[in-house]
């Protein structure tokens, strides 16, 4: 799936689905989020076919994009969710995805949390530290519920993606060293409230490459074996999500090869497999419409000033992302029919961070002529703030003919309404 595969252009128009995107900014004002229901659908069911030979459970990142409507579109089809937070669970069971098909990961799980948890009956907690076990079981006794568990185990691995998406090295926070998982497991099967069922690792995200993923899961497979002559019951191996996007031109393998090799690394253990994927499942079947305000010839460089700003789209200041940035309504780009011309392309915040795009060629744009950034379905709007007392940009889903707003924009009442003055003042 590129960038543009569900937001082709047909007589000069963006379209999304049946219907023109400038259709919908009209109605609903810009900058807003876009997505094709169509989209998600058939990237959720490219997983589902490329796995459908091994016992899998597909417990989609809801990080990604924890939209009521997206979870409940990935919930009809038989998604499960891996959640890293109460919020995030309470998310995903009101849009009807059931507890025995959630994976709790998360670095800093609190009681409140891990007994919401247990009191719901989740499939697994992905475990991260042992003070964190040592929680769980208290709980759990406490409850009198047994929490299956698996170790977050971190391999040691280099990802190969930006630094800041990296999980899987020592130096990360996460997991529990895969030296030290023996002897962690042993402790396990010591506590009260305890089950070991399973083994759990993500090394990162953003993955263009499978050589990272065969080499940690070769560390599992291996931990798994010696775990088994440890005398644990392990038959659940949860593999993370990961598997990247074409953002710009890198070439992904598809689901079906990652599906090949996890089944090669881990196929002859016989375990349940969990995967948690989120950009690959969203991040294409998403954009960000905005506007164009000013068009400003500065001393060295032409500006592009848009209404939407790192507020609403935070990868390209945060991690350097690359987005295609495309003219709505305009001839596709890649006609080249029309004029291009080289823009750094800024939102409205006060720091020189909110840049989407430096030196970046689009066609020659007006004031009011509306730009589509790309892939922005994941980590989008789910990261978005209201920095500068800027409104959240609304979301809209759109299916077929059909377009609803799936979160609405704020007014500003609602922003300062949450700050409260004290008498006293
Ligand atoms: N499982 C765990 C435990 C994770 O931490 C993550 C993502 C996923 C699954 C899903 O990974 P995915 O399939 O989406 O790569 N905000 C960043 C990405 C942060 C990823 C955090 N963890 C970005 O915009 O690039």
């Amino acid at each position: 799936m590129t960038p543009t595969s569900y937001f082709p252009h047909k007589n000069n128009q963006m379209f999304v689905e049946n219907i023109a995107v400038s259709d919908i900014a009209k109605k609903v004002q810009t900058p807003f989020y876009c997505y094709s229901h169509t989209a998600i659908e058939a990237s959720f069911q490219d997983y589902q076919n490329a796995f459908s030979n091994q016992d899998t459970l597909i417990c989609y990142a809801v990080k990604a994009n924890s939209n009521q409507a997206v979870l409940t579109t990935l919930s009809k089809l038989g998604s499960g969710a891996d959640v890293v937070s109460m919020g995030e669970i309470q998310r995903a069971i009101m849009a009807g995805i059931p507890a025995n098909k959630i994976v709790y990961s998360g670095v800093a799980k609190t009681e409140e949390e891990i007994n919401y948890a247990l009191s719901l009956g989740i499939f697994q907690f992905n475990v991260e530290s042992e003070p964190e076990l040592a929680l769980i079981s208290k709980v759990a006794t406490a409850l009198n519920k047994t929490a299956a568990i698996a170790f977050r185990i971190n391999p040691n691995v280099c990802a190969q993606t930006h630094e800041k998406i990296s999980t899987g090295k020592a130096e990360n926070k996460f997991g529990v060293p895969i030296s030290k998982a023996r002897v962690a497991y042993k402790e396990a099967a010591a506590l009260p409230g305890i089950k070991v069922q399973g083994v759990d690792v993500h090394i990162g995200s953003q993955l263009t490459n499978l050589t990272p993923f065969t080499e940690a899961y070769q560390h599992i497979a291996q931990l798994v074996v010696e775990l088994r002559e440890d005398g644990h019951d392990i038959n659940v191996i949860d593999v993370g999500g990961g598997l990247g996007i074409t953002y710009s031109d890198e070439i992904i393998p598809s689901k079906q090869t990652y599906a090949e090799m996890v089944h090669a690394q881990l196929g002859h253990l016989n375990c349940k497999i969990i995967i948690e994927p989120g950009r690959s499942l969203l991040g294409n079947a998403g954009i960000l419409v905005s506007s164009v305000v000013f068009v400003k010839k500065g001393e060295e460089r032409e500006f592009l000033i848009i209404d939407a700003g790192m507020n609403d789209l935070i990868r390209p200041s945060m991690y350097d992302a690359y987005h295609q940035i495309i003219a709505v309504d305009k001839a596709s780009i890649d006609n080249n029919e029309e004029p291009l011309k080289t823009y750094d392309i800024v939102g409205p915040v006060c720091e020189t961070g909110d840049t989407f795009a430096k030196a970046r060629q689009v066609h020659d744009a007006e004031i009011g002529d509306l730009i589509a950034i790309m892939s922005s379905g994941a980590y989008g709007s789910v990261m978005s703030s209201t920095y500068n007392t800027r409104m959240l940009a609304p979301e809209v889903m759109v299916k077929g003919d059909e377009f609803a707003v799936v979160r609405t924009r704020p007014s500003y009442e609602d922003i300062i309404k949450q700050d409260i003055t004290p008498d006293w003042l």
